[in-house]
């Protein structure tokens, strides 16, 4: 059973309106919404106002929405609903929540007799934080228990062991994964507790990681837009330089979206697999190693993240002028990753994940690393072909992957009577 929202029904039209009075940004994912303001000398636009992230769309907004905000948390639930009918309820009330999250409605007020309607840790009206949310679903979930075996995407598995990996149980796979994104850390927090509470009799947390996504960036798509730089991953390289243009449309449909003839079911047009890695840095070893010794083991420059021996963060490496691996080597992350040629242009993936710190262990080492999160029209294309050509790449000696899961990517939702997943358990 989940409780009935107690947040206050504002209808969309009247919501925006509202915003619209008080100055706040309403855009919707599209490039022209998000380009931030030019600088009156024509020079790098400025970042644009921390808006509401639009909710509905043909896909979940929050996997392409930029900026990227500077806050991120990946949460796996079990499911307890008991049949089928009970996992509609969960995910159509778990949709009713993220809408009015995302659209920052304000909590109503009750009788003080009653527990308040929610932690409060916003005030009385969450402010505008770039706050999404992105909820995809695991191979466990096609069991028995729902009925819904034979409605599983075509490619969704448990994540088997890779190379290289150590996954603890308590930070692996789930039947529900939930991404949330937004600029402070109490946004974040607020969204996660009330979700929790909607849907607290039929998701469980199994586990969760939290961060701040100066991880991967959308590179050049952000630094177009919102003049954003690429932020830097815990072993100090830029991450996101090369990554996918989410504002290039054709390129999202090729590579990130499920579409009509990939012989998927038919509910699942319009999601995108996910595969979450949660991959530990050795921080300490890291440190102590050359700085020629880092750079060709990436295959950038630390600081400016340019190809090795080229210069500017976005020029294309240019392998064909190097085929010896004289400038960057054969086996630099770069180049095992994306070696740029035809036959691999099917397998680029759009990467979107946060750097975590969470203390330290037993042995007095720091515990960070990378939430590493990406989504793809094709598992076996995208993520796993991708690791499979990094499997036995030096720089798996500084790395360690400790948990994650695969995960589908619910389509969006597109009209107040839809919820997320509703042709999945139709
Ligand atoms: C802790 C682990 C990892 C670290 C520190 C790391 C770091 C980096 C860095 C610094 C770059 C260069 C900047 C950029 O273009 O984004 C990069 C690129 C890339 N990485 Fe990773 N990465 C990690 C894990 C992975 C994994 C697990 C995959 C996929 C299986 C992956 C796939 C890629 C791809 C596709 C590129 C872009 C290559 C290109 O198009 O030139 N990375 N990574």
């Amino acid at each position: 059973m989940t409780t009935p929202s107690h947040r206050a029904r504002v209808s969309r039209r009247g919501f925006v309106t509202g915003l619209l009075g008080t100055g706040a940004t309403v855009g919707a994912v599209g490039a022209g919404a998000l380009a931030g303001c030019s600088s009156p000398d024509g020079g790098v636009p400025h970042p644009p106002a921390a808006r509401f992230v639009e909710f509905e769309g043909p896909h979940q907004t929050g996997v392409i929405a930029l900026p990227i905000p500077e806050r991120g948390l990946i949460a796996s639930f079990n499911v307890l609903s008991k049949d089928r009918a009970g996992l509609a309820t969960a995910l159509s009330a778990l949709t009713e929540e993220i809408r009015a999250l995302m659209a920052g409605h304000p909590p109503q007020t009750r009788d003080p007799a009653y527990p308040p309607v929610d932690s409060g840790i916003l005030g009385e009206q969450p402010p505008a934080d770039n706050l999404s949310i992105v909820v995809g679903v695991g191979a466990s979930l096609f069991d028995d228990r729902f009925g819904l075996a034979d409605r599983k995407p075509k490619e969704l598995v448990t994540m088997p062991f890779l190379a290289n990996d150590r996954l603890d149980p308590n930070l692996s796979h789930g039947d529900v994964s939930i991404i949330f994104e937004a600029g402070h850390n109490d946004t974040v927090q607020f969204a996660l507790r009330q979700l929790m509470r909607r849907t607290r009799s039929d998701l469980v947390l199994r586990w969760m990681v939290d961060g701040y996504a100066r991880g991967i960036g959308a590179g050049r798509a952000a630094q177009a837009s919102t003049g954003a730089s690429t932020p830097r991953n815990l072993l100090g390289f830029k991450d996101g330089t090369a990554n996918l243009d989410v504002n290039d449309s054709a390129v999202m449909d090729r590579h990130v979206w499920v579409a009509a003839d990939d012989g998927e079911p038919e509910w699942a047009v319009g999601g995108s697999y996910q595969a979450v890695r949660i991959i530990r840095m050795f921080v300490e070893f890291w440190d102590r190693t050359q700085l020629v010794e880092q750079e060709a083991l990436i295959g950038r420059a630390k600081v400016t993240g340019a190809p090795l021996g080229l210069s500017g963060e976005f020029t294309d490496p240019d392998y064909p002028t190097d085929p010896d691996g004289q400038r960057i080597p054969l086996n630099a992350h770069i180049r095992l990753a994306n070696p740029r040629t035809a036959a691999t242009d099917e397998n680029l993936i759009l990467r979107r994940g946060f750097n975590y710190s969470r203390g330290f262990d037993g042995a007095g080492r720091l515990d960070q690393g990378l939430a590493f999160i990406a989504y793809q029209r094709s598992l076996n294309k995208g993520f796993l072909a991708v690791q499979a050509r990094l499997t036995g790449e030096p720089l798996e000696e500084y790395i360690l992957p400790v948990g994650g899961g695969f995960f589908f990517t619910l389509p969006g939702v597109t009209g107040s009577d839809r919820f997320l997943g509703d042709e999945l358990v139709d």
